[in-house]
């Protein structure tokens, strides 16, 4: 049987607290089995087709890993993926997010009207998730996301469901008029 198994060493900061992660020996196709799980709602390579679910293709690593962290200790709150995760080993989590990371970015389109009013406040948003919207470490990307679920997130940020420092003050003085032309931008994007 082929198997192909590729050794990688990634070091990546955890955020402002300097400890390292090391990610050595995470496995792709490990990481492409363990989706089998993750299809149902996810899609087919990390791209989903509805808006209550987030694409997965192209988030950063870390990202990835920290959410999954998050669900399955429930500092993130979500009880379906809090079921997901409870069953993740460190080493699953490492796959798939490794898995997931290198798949492809997708666009999900978005209203364009709408989308055109976006772009003009998004300039606020692109220092921490990237020029592009791409994201990086702990960042998430933004761009081609499901517009349904970045405002679904935005507004959950304001309510302080979701729990994030930067992000909780970032939203703040937004409207949701605007939460919702920002998310109709950045899925546009890819
Ligand atoms: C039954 C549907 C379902 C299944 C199966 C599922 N998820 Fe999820 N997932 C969700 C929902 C819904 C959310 C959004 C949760 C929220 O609103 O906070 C989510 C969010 C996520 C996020 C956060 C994405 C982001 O941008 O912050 C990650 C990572 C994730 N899922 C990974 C996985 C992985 C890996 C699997 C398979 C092991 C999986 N999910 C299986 C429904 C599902
Ligand atoms: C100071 C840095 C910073 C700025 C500026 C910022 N963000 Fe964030 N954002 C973050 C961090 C960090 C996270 C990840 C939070 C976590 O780990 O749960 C995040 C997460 C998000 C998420 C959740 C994505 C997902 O996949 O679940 C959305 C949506 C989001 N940001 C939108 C925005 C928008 C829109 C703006 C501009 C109005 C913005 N952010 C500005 C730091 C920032």
């Amino acid at each position: 049987m082929f198997k192909l198994k590729k050794i990688v060493s990634v070091f990546l900061l955890m955020g402002c607290t300097g400890a390292a992660l090391s990610v050595s020996a995470a496995d792709k196709v490990a990481g492409e089995q363990l989706s089998a799980n993750c299809v149902g709602c996810h899609g087919q390579k990390g791209q989903s087709s509805n808006g209550q679910w987030p694409n997965l293709a192209a988030q950063p690593v870390l990202y990835l890993v920290n959410q999954l962290n998050a669900f399955k200790s429930g500092q993130r709150n979500n009880p379906v993926m809090q079921a997901m995760a409870s069953n993740l080993t460190d080493e699953n989590i490492t796959n798939l997010a490794v898995y997931y990371s290198g798949l492809p970015a997708v666009s999900s389109g978005g209203d364009q009207t709408l989308a055109k009013l976006g772009k003009d406040k998004s300039a606020m948003c692109l220092g921490c998730h990237g020029g592009a919207g791409e994201g990086n470490g702990q960042f998430p990307r933004l761009a081609g996301q499901q517009p349904d679920y970045l405002l679904s997130q935005l507004i959950s940020f304001k309510l302080g469901a979701r729990k994030s420092g930067p992000m909780q003050m970032m939203v703040k003085n937004i409207s949701e008029e605007d939460m919702k032309s920002l998310a109709a931008y950045l899925g546009s994007i890819k």
